[in-house]
C-alpha cells in the first residue's frame, strides 16, 4: 500500500474506535487531516519498512519480499493476503495453516511488515511512539528461549511477545507437543487476544493435531483462508 493509503486506513480505524466509544472525532478537523494527506503522499514507508526489518528481526532472506516478488499473483494464498490487508480492522490477525512451500511464510511476512507500517502511519496521527511496534520469530526460538529461563533466568521475551503491537509467529506445531508448550503457545495467544492484538501465524500442520483451546483462540482473532489445493512453490520454480 501507498503512503496515502496506509493513512486512509488510520484515520478509518481512528474514527470508527472514537465513534464506537461515542466521543467526536479529534481528527474532524479537514485542516489537520490535509496536513496528513500531504506528508504520506510524499512517504511511500520504504524507509520504515527498512527499520521494520531491523527493529522486528525479521530474517534476512525475508526482507526484499513484498507483494509484488511473490511468485504466483494467481494463487489463492496471494488473493486472500492482498484482501486481508485491504480491508482488515486493527485486531484482527491472520492464521496460514497449509501444506510446504505455498508462501506462508513469505506472504505472512509480508502482510506482517504492512500492518506495522499502517500502525506506524496510525500512530504518528496521534503523536504515540513508533518505534518496536513489531516482533518476528518462529515457535522453535520462542520455545528455545523460554526453555533456557530455567538456566539464565528471565528473559523478558514472554512479556515482550505477549505485548508488541503486532506479533508475527511462525511455524506453530512444528515442535514436540508437550504440557508445557501447548500451554506456552495457548497463554501468549490467550494474553494478546483479550488486548486486541493482531498475530500473524503460520503452521505447516493439519488443524486437528492443534491443541483445540490454541485452534480457539487462532480462529476468534485471526482471518483464516483456506489453503486446500495450494501449489508448492518450491517444487513448481
Ligand atoms: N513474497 C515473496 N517474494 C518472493 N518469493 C517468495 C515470497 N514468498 C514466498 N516466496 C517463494 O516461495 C517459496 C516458498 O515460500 P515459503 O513462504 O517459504 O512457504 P511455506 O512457508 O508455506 O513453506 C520461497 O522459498 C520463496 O522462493
Ligand atoms: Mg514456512
Amino acid at each position: 500500500m501507498t503512503g496515502l493509503q496506509n493513512l486512509e486506513w488510520a484515520l478509518a480505524e481512528l474514527d470508527k474506535e472514537r465513534n464506537h466509544k461515542g466521543m467526536g472525532t479529534q481528527l474532524s478537523s479537514m485542516d489537520l487531516r490535509q496536513y496528513w494527506r500531504e506528508r504520506a503522499e510524499a512517504d511511500t514507508g520504504d524507509d520504515l519498512r527498512d527499520e521494520i526489518n531491523v527493529s522486528a528481526q525479521i530474517p534476512h532472506r525475508l526482507r526484499e519480499y513484498t507483494l509484488e516478488s511473490f511468485p504466483r499473483k494467481d494463487s489463492e494464498l496471494y488473493r486472500e493476503v492482498s484482501m486481508f490487508l485491504d480491508d482488515r480492522r486493527a485486531w484482527e490477525g491472520l492464521f496460514l495453516a497449509g501444506g510446504a512451500g505455498i508462501g506462508k511464510t513469505g506472504l505472512g511476512t509480508v502482510a506482517f511488515r504492512e500492518m506495522v507500517v499502517q500502525l506506524a502511519f496510525r500512530r504518528r496521527v496521534t503523536g504515540e511512539a513508533t518505534g518496536r511496534l513489531g516482533l518476528w520469530m518462529t515457535e522453535a526460538y520462542y520455545l528455545r528461549i523460554l526453555r533456557r529461563e530455567n538456566e539464565s533466568g528471565p528473559s523478558g521475551l514472554r512479556e515482550r511477545a505477549a505485548t508488541v503491537p503486532v506479533l508475527f509467529f511462525d511455524d506453530l506445531g512444528a515442535n514436540k507437543r508437550s504440557e508445557f508448550v501447548d500451554a506456552e503457545i495457548f497463554d501468549l495467544l490467550d494474553a494478546r487476544y483479550r488486548e486486541n492484538l493482531p498475530i500473524i501465524a503460520t503452521s505447516n500442520l493439519p488443524l486437528h493435531l492443534i491443541d483445540d483451546r490454541i485452534l480457539g483462540r487462532l480462529y476468534e482473532s485471526c482471518r483464516m483462508p483456506d489453503t486446500d489445493e495450494m501449489p508448492d512453490l518450491r517444487v513448481e520454480g
